[in-house]
């Protein structure tokens, strides 16, 4: 049988391109906490089951004069806990503050054996990554790693988003892409005062409606339109043309579950395996969403039964199925057994 793997490999144009699986592992939630905050940390093994990757994070939203509790507070804690199949990742310092290098020269012989992933955030353009890369080749080959510690970017400034497919392919350590939603509002200078999600004031209006008598017009309903949908859709095209993952980033009302979990719907509808959760109420929703529902597992595993090969056309409960659809399908049905596994 084939999967979605045959179909959505990267084409390699020109000179080869660097063959590189990226993991498989789940990543439907990227939990962050706080690592220098000694009761978050305390949490952490009991979290780690609970989630498919624990980040501890060292930049924004820990203050300077914390910078250096919370790295080293990373190191304690990574050093002490078992992860079992939960990634660990850590989203260092931005590449121009200056505490980036001594995060990097820490973490990596400390526990460059257990990161997963680093996360940089606010990258620009393929130079940032080029940074990062060869810093990390050399801090792995010092330390006697033999396993690469792969790179994740943030999407979160109007130039970096002008630049998104380089930073895509910019390096084989390349493994997905987060929109920051927060930091890109500010470099836009859109004009809301949120971590992610809508506005009320984003919307469109029906057309008026004049009441037949010549009386009043009926009210004109609005519909709030999304924010995110250019940057994600543009976000997930560079990932997929580069192989690597899309992820939706933070969305900062915790208390409001249906927004957050309407965000995330979006976001995994249109492409991406996962987003942030910010605190244990995020966990079960990104759990829900990007997870693929048994009715659409159902669904897709009978299109793919009755389509044989992949090629043809069907017709399925008064609905045409094809080559396309039966594609689509593999994805649903690769990422249920994928979860499964
Ligand atoms: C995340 O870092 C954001 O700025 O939204
Ligand atoms: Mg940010």
């Amino acid at each position: 049988m084939r999967s979605a793997k045959d179909f959505f490999r990267p084409l390699a144009v020109g000179a080869p391109a660097p063959v590189r699986e990226v993991p498989l592992r789940p990543s439907r939630m990227i939990h962050f906490f706080d690592p220098g905050n000694e009761k978050m940390a305390a949490k952490v093994p009991s979290l780690a089951p609970q989630v498919d990757v624990l980040l501890g994070n060292l930049e924004d939203a820990v203050p300077a004069d914390r910078k250096e509790a919370a790295r080293l507070g990373l190191v304690k804690t990574a050093r002490a806990t078992d992860f079992g199949d939960t990634q660990l990742w850590t989203r260092i310092n931005s590449l121009d503050s200056p505490w980036v290098l001594d995060d990097l020269l820490t973490l990596v012989p400390e526990i460059g054996d257990k990161l997963d992933v680093v996360m940089v955030p606010k990258v620009e353009g393929a130079q940032d990554i080029h940074y990062v890369d060869r810093l990390l080749a050399q801090l792995e080959a010092k330390a006697g790693l033999g396993r690469p510690i792969l790179v994740h970017a943030i999407l979160e400034t109007a130039t970096g988003v002008a630049n998104v497919e380089e930073i895509a392919g910019a390096s084989p350590r390349m493994q997905g892409i987060s929109l920051g939603p927060a930091d890109l509002a500010a470099s836009r200078r859109m004009k809301t005062t949120r971590v992610g999600g809508g506005h009320p004031g984003y919307l469109v209006r029906a057309d008026p409606a004049p009441a037949a008598d010549g009386g009043a017009d009926a009210p004109r309903p609005t519909f709030q339109q999304d924010l995110w949908h250019y940057t994600i859709a543009r976000m997930v095209d560079a990932c997929a043309a580069h192989g690597i993952l899309p992820y939706y980033g933070p969305f900062g009302d915790i208390q409001d579950v249906t927004a957050c979990e309407d965000q995330f719907r979006n976001a995994f509808l249109l492409g991406c395996v996962g987003a942030w959760s910010l605190h244990p109420a995020q966990i079960a929703i990104a759990k829900r969403v990007f997870s693929p529902s048994p009715q659409d597992v159902a669904w897709a595993r009978r299109v793919i039964a009755a389509m044989g090969d992949g090629t043809g056309a069907v017709m399925i409960d008064g609905k045409m199925q094809d080559d396309a659809t039966y594609k689509q399908c593999l994805v649903v049905a690769d990422l249920a057994d994928a979860l499964a596994a």
